[in-house]
């Protein structure tokens, strides 16, 4: 067996261009304020393909770049000057944060409806209840790259690798919402394998090169690799050991070009979603 791919370069075309009729449609542009404290390379990269993306999408976007050093005491200032701004619609603080920020307190302070990653205890809490409104861009891309290709998770094995507030755990629950049976595997997890080979649909969201091998793979599985780090060499890299998972997979996602577009596409979707949200007649 050879995998057929997950083609989420192809998936998020097609949703931009759903996206763009939308925003066609729509009297006023969305905005988003994109906050980024400090230099974390990888958060320099990924703001400014935020930004490239709301620029070609007509998303209106206002860069926020605050020092290494800032106080926790700055940015909670900052962030109420964007919760009370009435032109900004969604607000994000791109994570990690340096040491002496409290990354939970600030998600805990940007307004719910502006909360397009999330991560925030009202939407993390409606997703647990089974009404998701503004979810986490890198799962409802998942979700949505599975729609794309017709995959269903209804009454399947589906397991998660990886624990993260921002992945495993909102992946897990919309897996749930969506009739699947659910496990969890993280790192305390034993024979992670044995694990991994009972599944149907293998999720993996660890940051491990090389963590997921073919042999952990059931036949004809559908692998998502959503690990994102660097290997050796220095290029990103999944946590599947791709050639050998190929062999044994029916579908199977490459890094890059598998979630992280459909990741990108996702976040503007919820932008327009948390415009939508505040301009809701009552
Ligand atoms: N850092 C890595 N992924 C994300 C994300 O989805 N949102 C934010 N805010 N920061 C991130």
């Amino acid at each position: 067996m050879v995998a057929k791919i997950l083609d989420g370069k192809a998936a998020s075309v097609a949703w931009e261009a759903e996206l763009a009729a939308k925003l066609g449609n729509m009297q006023a542009k969305p905005c988003i304020a994109l906050v980024r404290v400090g230099e974390d390379p990888a958060s320099v990269t990924y703001v400014k393909k935020k930004i490239e993306m709301c620029t070609r999408l007509g998303i209106v976007s206002q860069f926020v770049h605050l020092p290494q050093n800032t106080t926790q005491d700055e940015l909670m200032a900052r962030l109420e000057k964007l919760n009370t701004d009435p032109r900004i619609h969604a607000i994000l603080v791109q994570v990690p944060l340096p040491d002496q920020i409290d990354a939970v307190a600030v998600q805990n302070a940007i307004a719910p409806l502006k909360d397009v990653d999330g991560f925030g205890p009202e939407n993390m809490g409606l997703l647990l209840m089974g009404r998701p409104r503004l979810v986490a861009a890198t799962p409802a891309g998942v979700m949505r790259l599975l729609k794309h290709y017709s995959l269903d998770v209804t009454g399947k094995n589906c397991v998660v690798v990886g624990r993260s507030n921002i992945v495993g755990k909102p992946l897990a629950q919309l897996l749930l919402n969506a009739d699947a049976t659910v496990t969890m595997a993280h790192s305390k997890t034993q024979n992670l394998a044995a694990v991994t080979k009972q599944a149907d649909f293998l999720f993996s969201a660890v940051g491990k090169p090389g963590l997921i091998t073919g042999a952990m793979v059931k036949k004809g599985a559908i692998v998502v690799d959503i690990g994102t780090s660097k290997n050796d060499e220095g290029k990103l890299a999944g946590d599947a050991q791709f050639e050998s998972v190929k062999k044994r997979a029916a579908w199977l996602s490459p890094v890059p070009g598998g979630v992280g577009p459909m990741t990108i596409m996702s976040l503007m979707a919820n932008t327009i979603s948390a415009y939508e949200l505040q301009n809701k007649r009552a």
